[in-house]
C-alpha cells in the first residue's frame, strides 16, 4: 500500500539516533543547514571530523521535518560514522532509501534533507579548514526539486516580498 512505512522507518522515527539535544554546537567542526520549500521543513546537520584521515567521528542533527525526514536523517547519521568526507559526500537519497527499506512515494522528497544538509556541513568543514578547493556546492541553498523551484526563484520571490510559492 502507498502509505506503508517499513519497520526500520518506524524504528528510527520512534527512536531517532544522534539528535543534537545539548546546546554545544560550537564543539562541532562543520554545520550545514537546508530546507524543503515543499513543506517548509528545515534540517541542520553537525559533524565532527578526525583531521588525520578526514573521517567523520560524530554526526548529530536537528529538524523541524516530518517522520520521514527524521527516520532518513537518523539512519544517515549512523551510516556516515567512520566514513571519509568524500564517501559521506557521495551518499544520495537513494542510498538512504535503500537502507531504510523505502518510503511511500509522496514522502521521498523528505529523504533529501539530511544528505543535503550533510554535504553543506562537509563544505563548511572544508571552508573552515583551508580546503576551499574541495568545496563542491556554494551552500545548501533551499531548492525544491519536486516543484522545480530554484535558488533564483526564491531570491526573486523574497525580494518581491512573496511569502508563498
Ligand atoms: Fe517536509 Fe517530510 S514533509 S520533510
Amino acid at each position: 500500500a502507498k502509505w506503508t512505512y517499513s519497520d526500520k522507518v518506524k524504528d528510527h522515527f520512534m527512536n531517532p539516533r544522534n539528535i543534537l539535544r545539548e546546546d554545544n554546537e560550537a564543539d562541532f567542526h562543520g554545520i550545514g543547514q537546508t530546507g524543503n520549500i515543499k513543506c517548509g521543513d528545515e534540517m541542520i546537520v553537525y559533524i565532527k571530523v578526525d583531521p588525520a584521515d578526514l573521517t567523520i567521528t560524530e554526526c548529530k542533527w536537528r529538524t523541524y521535518g516530518c517522520a520521514s525526514a527524521i527516520a532518513s536523517t537518523s539512519i544517515l547519521s549512523e551510516m556516515v560514522i567512520g566514513m571519509t568526507l568524500d564517501q559521506a559526500y557521495a551518499i544520495t537519497a537513494k542510498d538512504i532509501l535503500k537502507e531504510l527499506g523505502g518510503l511511500p512515494d509522496n514522502k521521498v522528497h523528505c529523504s533529501v534533507l539530511g544528505d543535503k544538509a550533510l554535504r553543506a556541513a562537509i563544505d563548511d568543514y572544508y571552508g573552515k579548514n583551508g580546503m576551499e578547493d574541495r568545496i563542491k556546492t556554494q551552500s545548501a541553498k533551499i531548492v525544491c526539486e519536486c516543484m522545480q523551484v530554484t535558488d533564483e526563484d526564491i531570491e526573486h520571490a523574497v525580494l518581491e516580498g512573496v511569502r508563498s510559492f
